[in-house]
């Protein structure tokens, strides 16, 4: 793993964008695993203003989506397709029959939107970037602590800290945050040709600490990168603050 510690957030997007940037332009057939939170929004900035200045187009990416809340309208303000179209997509030239998402489908039809969604990132012939976050609890994806790491996309019930992180999002408009979401489960990140993951501010710094120096174990899902051959991870200060101490 290549652990990066750089200044601040608007540091980091630029060399996240970079890495993004350079693999569009030397293939620009990409397929591209992009998260949604606070932690890539710097960096969807630096890739649009990259697109508005003419140097790079996402016209022929494929990209997947980590995750969605179940029981969720895709138009809905807290829907991560919401995010990414607000954040990136809508802000480029991306063609949206070439973005792919998990639906926030009711809990009956789940299991067959996570097969089509395997499916789908095979056909593509697999992730070349995979960018991630990663939850206060160690969650990739939303891929909680638990006892087993999951393969395939899957339902999950969400943990109280997600819950706890991410209700204000919904609190903002008057809505109760979803309990369940569909994600990418642990083998679909893994099978990602190169993984890029962001964190920043003390509240990660117990989680970053467990992902680099702890032991593997589906208690901190992300963990799990220490397996993987091309991983680079990009903190700033204060989410590293823990490496190295004991
Ligand atoms: C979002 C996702 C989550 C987030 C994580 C960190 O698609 O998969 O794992 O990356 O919850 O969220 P932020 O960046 O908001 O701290």
């Amino acid at each position: 793993m290549k652990v990066i510690v750089l200044e601040n957030a608007f540091e980091i997007s630029k060399q996240a964008a970079d890495i993004i940037i350079r693999q569009i332009n030397n293939k620009h057939g990409s397929v591209l695993g992009f998260a949604t939170g606070a932690s890539p929004v710097e960096t969807y900035k630096r890739i649009v203003e990259s697109y508005e200045r003419g140097e790079v187009s996402l016209k022929h990416i494929t990209t997947f989506n980590l995750d969605e809340y179940a029981d969720i309208d895709r138009e809905n303000v807290n829907s991560y397709y919401y995010f990414m179209k607000d954040n990136l997509f809508g802000k480029t030239d991306v063609n949206f029959d070439k973005v792919n998402f998990l639906s926030g489908v009711k809990h009956e039809e789940a299991e067959a939107e996570c097969e089509r969604y395997y499916n789908k990132i095979k056909e593509a012939g697999g992730i070349d970037i995979q960018l991630l976050g990663i939850g206060v609890n160690g969650h990739i994806g939303f891929n909680e602590p638990g006892d087993e790491f999951m393969d395939r996309p899957f339902l999950v019930e969400l943990t109280q800290s997600t819950i706890d992180a991410n209700s204000k999002y919904f609190e903002a408009v008057g809505a109760k945050m979803p309990h369940y979401a569909l994600t990418m489960g642990i083998g679909d990140i893994m099978r990602a040709k190169k993984i890029v993951l962001i964190a920043t501010g003390a509240s990660k710094a117990k989680a970053i600490k467990a992902l680099v120096e702890g032991e593997v174990t589906p208690e901190c899902p992300a963990s799990i990168l220490q397996l993987h051959s091309d991983v680079t991870i990009f903190l700033d200060k204060e989410s590293a603050a823990l490496l190295g101490n004991s």
